[in-house]
């Protein structure tokens, strides 16, 4: 009996050891946004934006729960600090969900919509 439990415990670990090793990918992308008047939906940085900022922000940055991002007009630094560091309620998005390159991506289009200079 004890051996069966340990031999489950095993499995059920080298399991979570197998799908942990798939997961953590994070370079997804591809999106083909879908929908949206926005001119700027081509732009390679609007998906994730989508992803990582429009939750909370909205899909265009100004129809979400949290404050509306466009035509804020920061530099390009001041975002980044942001994004990174986060602000009042705002937690800061570490590179294990928004890369540096995915980052200066959003950045691109967030010039499309005034967010940044
Ligand atoms: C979990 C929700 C959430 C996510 C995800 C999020 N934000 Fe925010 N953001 C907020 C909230 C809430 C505030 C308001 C913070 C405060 O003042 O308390 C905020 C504030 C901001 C501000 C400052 C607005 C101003 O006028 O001062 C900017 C700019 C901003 N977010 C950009 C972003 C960007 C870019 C992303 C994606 C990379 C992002 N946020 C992701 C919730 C979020």
């Amino acid at each position: 009996m004890t051996s069966r439990k340990t031999l489950f415990a095993a499995l059920t670990t080298s399991t979570l050891l197998a799908l942990a090793a798939c997961g953590g990918g994070g370079a997804a992308g591809g999106g083909v946004a879908t929908g949206g008047a926005a001119e700027a939906d081509s732009t390679p940085g609007a998906a994730r934006f989508r992803v990582v900022c429009g939750v909370c922000h909205g899909r265009n940055g100004d129809n979400g729960d949290a404050p509306n991002v466009r035509d804020l007009h920061w530099d390009a630094a001041r975002m980044r600090a942001q994004i990174r560091s986060g602000s009042g309620r705002m937690r800061p998005i570490p590179v294990a969900r928004l890369s540096d390159a995915d980052l200066e991506q959003v950045l691109v289009f967030m010039g499309t919509i005034g967010s940044v200079q």
